[in-house]
């Protein structure tokens, strides 16, 4: 068992709040993803977590016990660090051994462990070299190895693959997914990057500036996100967002922004007075603008002109212009958008989310 619960936790320096009313649980065995832009506390968290920077109020509990005065090496947690933090001077093998020499572990069973993690790793024929005989990859993969000898109740991970090139975080993030189900233990992993968050998570943490937006699986943050921050942070390409005025006509609702008109089905909105002759913001991922003209009746097709088009592969992004100023990128399977023609498209209204532009809150 090791559950990690922050109560009412807080952390300023001097007269500067950097963490502010942090309250969520994270289950036994689970892998919660924290997940924000540069800046918003994710380390300052996780080293409170491990011991190495002071709690200014509120709780952490690990396993119910209340850990803010323990120090680091009796919380039986391991971090793995954005830098790796090797001892240059030692082997591979006298990395991965040196916490547990510290401990006092006896010198057959460290060898077990060692030797165990190096198999899990694929580090087993690098064990004698040096870090600076290894690739960032393979550094990598020792200071998680540094991290599983010891055993941990809970990992913490900073960052480990930012320092990556692209191909290889791909492939060091199924790495670490593997390791995960092989060890089944308490994960916390920190992340800047929400491709990382939405495919390593079972649970994932969206902070901005010090606060918790929203806590959820992948799926519930990207179907439902509670604010404007989440709906722009989470999703490639990005959601698009239309201001416009809510108008009710001929018993119907309507959205109108940038001089078109936006049917709004009222499943899709519970029909709430207050937001009518309002602004309103409306957000649909480019994955759920409907550009094939055979799924889109008469009431509900918008027209404007294509702007430009990028070829990604399987798919195409289409940006749409709505006016002078405003494009919507939708995105397409079938490869016959060309830049300049007439576009009709619709909305898949199930789909769209509206939010308040003064709370910035979700609202449907
Ligand atoms: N020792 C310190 N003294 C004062 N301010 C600090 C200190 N350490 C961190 N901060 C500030 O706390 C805030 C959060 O920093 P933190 O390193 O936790 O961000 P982060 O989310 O990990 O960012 P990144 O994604 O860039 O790593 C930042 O504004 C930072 O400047
Ligand atoms: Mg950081």
């Amino acid at each position: 068992m090791a559950d990690v619960k922050f109560i009412n936790l807080k952390k300023s320096y001097d007269e500067t709040t950097i963490l502010d009313n942090i309250n969520f649980k994270i289950q036994d065995k689970e892998f919660a993803v924290i997940v924000g832009p540069s800046g918003c506390g994710k380390t300052t968290l996780l080293r409170m977590i491990a011991g190495l920077e002071n709690i200014t109020s509120g709780e952490i509990l690990i396993d119910n016990t209340k850990v803010n005065e323990l120090p680091p090496s009796k919380r039986e947690v391991a971090m793995v660090f954005q830098d790796y933090a090797l001892y240059p001077h030692m082997t591979v093998k006298e990395n991965m051994s040196f916490a547990l020499k510290m401990k006092k572990v006896n010198q057959d069973e460290i060898d077990k462990r060692v030797n165990e993690a190096a198999n899990i790793l694929q580090l087993s024929n690098l064990i004698s070299r040096m870090p600076k005989q290894l690739s960032g990859g393979q550094r990598q993969r020792v200071a998680i190895g540094r991290a599983i000898v010891r055993h941990p109740k809970v990992f913490l991970f900073d960052e480990p693959l930012s320092n990556l090139d692209a191909k290889l975080r791909e492939e060091m993030r199924i790495e670490i997914l593997k390791l995960y189900q092989k060890l089944q233990t308490t994960m916390i992993y920190v992340t800047h990057d929400q491709i990382e968050a939405m495919t390593l998570a079972s649970k994932v943490i969206i902070m901005n500036k010090g606060k918790i937006q929203q806590i959820g699986t992948p799926i519930e943050v990207y179907k439902k996100p509670n604010n404007l921050f989440v709906a722009s942070f989470i999703g490639t390409p990005t959601m698009n967002f239309l201001k416009g005025i809510i108008l009710f006509e001929n018993q119907k609702l309507y959205l109108k922004s940038h001089d078109k008109f936006f049917f709004i089905p009222n499943f899709a909105f519970p029909l709430s007075d207050k937001y009518i002759n309002k602004e309103v913001i409306l957000g649909i991922r480019p994955d759920d603008i409907i550009l094939d003209d055979s799924k889109i009746d008469v009431e509900n097709k918008v027209e404007a002109n294509v702007d430009v088009v990028e070829l990604l592969g399987p798919r195409e992004n289409v940006h749409i212009r709505l006016s002078s100023d405003k494009t919507i990128c939708a995105t397409s399977h079938s490869f016959n958008s060309t830049p300049n023609s007439k576009i009709i498209f619709s909305l898949n209204y199930p789909n769209i989310h509206l939010f308040d532009p003064k709370t910035q809150e979700r609202i449907n």
